[in-house]
């Protein structure tokens, strides 16, 4: 008997998967077909999947080809599985050729010609309207953005805005998008905003994005104001647009679980959480340099923050600040204390001293700690007061992270989203007070 197996997504299933399948079947006696998972889709970048496991599974199986449907959930498995199953041909589609030949130690590879002009991604375009992009800003972040944004089907980066029109020409020759000259322009060939510009002009460009009926998102820190971030949310809310604070870490996956976990009552009540995060930064980079709008906390404070105000929520009690102030006076280094009834946190950040990055979150039964790059989050444990029990958990962060956002922010924008839980409008805005209260107590 010649046993067959192929693997696949098979998303909106399509004509291009039966032929694939048909095909597969005719080369031998028994096909195994292994339908990928949502988690490892995510790994791969296949980030926007319209159907379900179950029903991806089920179309398979109403072509009639398959003898066999597993489940395909992490890299590596494909050599499992041929082994496991002695499996006597590999078979995919031509858009793979020569990626599987080290297969070929194991069994026949064949990559079989694939179906012309089908495909999911292009069904998932059909399907849902494309939200063309632009970006505010040329810095490193908006450089990191495009291939983050290319990952997530759906979405297409169109154009570039910066007054400083050379980093702007240059940036649209480097990532092939337009260049626009003036705002309007911009906003002509856009329908979704990312900001990625210095944090002091992130309030006029989203209030003019807004007005121009674009949805945003919006580097952290949003805003630097309280009642600036409220203003726009509502201003959002009354236009129908969705206003998106980016911050990386409340959206990745790795993240979602740490808070999971700490509420949860695994570790008991959380009591305290330090967060700290450390970047030694050039001094002459304008981090260090702008004396109004740099610094530790404006830079980092929303990371370091977050899981804070996460737990503990929106009123604490009490925020004090101490900070170790450079040469030309900016925070180098700061501490943020949040006092709350229950419980306490500090947030700690620096540009210029180096820590060790640890997100340490304690409860009445136990604690949480995650290491540097806690704020990319990757993996953590759970320890008890019996040092000799650690529970770990582990998820991926891949590459810069920003994927994850951008997919939250185009499901919410879709209105399939039931993520708002991830970073609230009330979070941030709670946040930008804290920006507000430290700007005062800083005399800026
Ligand atoms: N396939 C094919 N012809 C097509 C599309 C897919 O032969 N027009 C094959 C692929 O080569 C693979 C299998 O079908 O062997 C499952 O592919 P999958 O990745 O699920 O489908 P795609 O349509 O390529 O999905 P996407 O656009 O998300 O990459």
């Amino acid at each position: 008997m010649i046993k067959v197996i192929t693997y696949g997504t098979f998303d909106l299933f399509h004509e291009g998967h039966y032929r694939l399948l048909e095909r597969a079947k005719a080369l031998g006696d028994y096909l195994i077909v292994g339908v990928t998972t949502e988690e490892y889709d995510q790994t791969r970048g296949k980030l926007n999947v319209m159907d379900a496991l179950m029903t991806r599974i089920e179309n398979v199986r109403k072509t009639g080809f398959a003898d066999e449907i597993i489940i395909e959930e992490s890299p590596g498995q494909k050599f499992r599985d041929i082994k496991k199953y002695q499996v006597d041909i590999f078979t995919v589609g031509s858009d793979w050729t020569g990626q599987f030949d080290y297969l070929k130690d194991y069994c026949q590879v064949i990559y079989l010609e694939r179906t012309k002009n089908i495909s999911s991604t292009m069904l998932r375009i059909q399907n849902k309207h494309i939200q063309r992009i632009g970006i505010i800003g040329t810095g490193r972040i908006a450089g990191r953005f495009i291939p983050e944004a290319k990952l997530v089907s759906g979405i297409s980066v169109e154009a570039v805005y910066n007054p400083h029109v050379e980093s702007a020409l240059h940036f649209a020759g480097r990532w092939g998008i337009e260049f626009c000259k003036t705002l309007e322009e911009f906003y002509a060939l856009v329908d979704a905003v990312y900001i990625a510009s210095p944090h002091e002009t992130h309030y006029a460009y989203i209030k003019s994005a807004l007005a121009h009926g674009k949805h945003v998102l919006c580097e952290k820190p949003m805003v630097l104001k309280k009642d600036q971030a409220r203003e726009l949310f509502v201003e959002a809310k009354e236009r129908g647009l969705v206003l998106f604070e980016g911050i990386k870490t409340a959206y990745c996956p790795g993240f979602s679980r740490l808070m999971g976990v700490a509420c949860s009552g695994m570790i008991g009540n959380v009591r305290n959480v330090e967060a700290c995060f450390t970047k030694l930064e050039d001094p002459k980079n304008r981090e260090l340099t702008d004396l109004r709008y740099g610094g530790s906390l404006l830079e980092l404070g929303s990371y370091v923050m977050l899981p804070i105000i996460k737990l503990f929520g929106h009123e604490p009690e009490e925020i004090r600040f101490d900070s170790i102030p450079g040469e030309n006076g900016l925070d180098i280094f700061t501490k943020a204390y949040f006092k709350y009834p229950n419980g306490m946190g500090t947030a700690t950040c620096g540009l210029g001293v180096k820590s060790e990055g640890q997100l340490i979150i304690s409860g009445t039964k136990g604690y949480i700690i995650a290491e540097a790059p806690w704020w990319k989050t990757a993996y953590f444990e759970v320890h008890y007061e019996d040092p000799t029990v650690v529970e770990k958990f582990s998820d991926r962060f891949l590459d810069s992270g920003l994927r994850y956002e951008i997919t939250d922010f185009l499901s919410t924008i879709n209105g399939s989203s039931k993520n708002e839980f991830k970073l609230t409008h009330r979070d941030s805005e709670v946040m930008a007070g804290v920006m507000e209260r430290f700007m005062e107590t800083e005399g800026r």
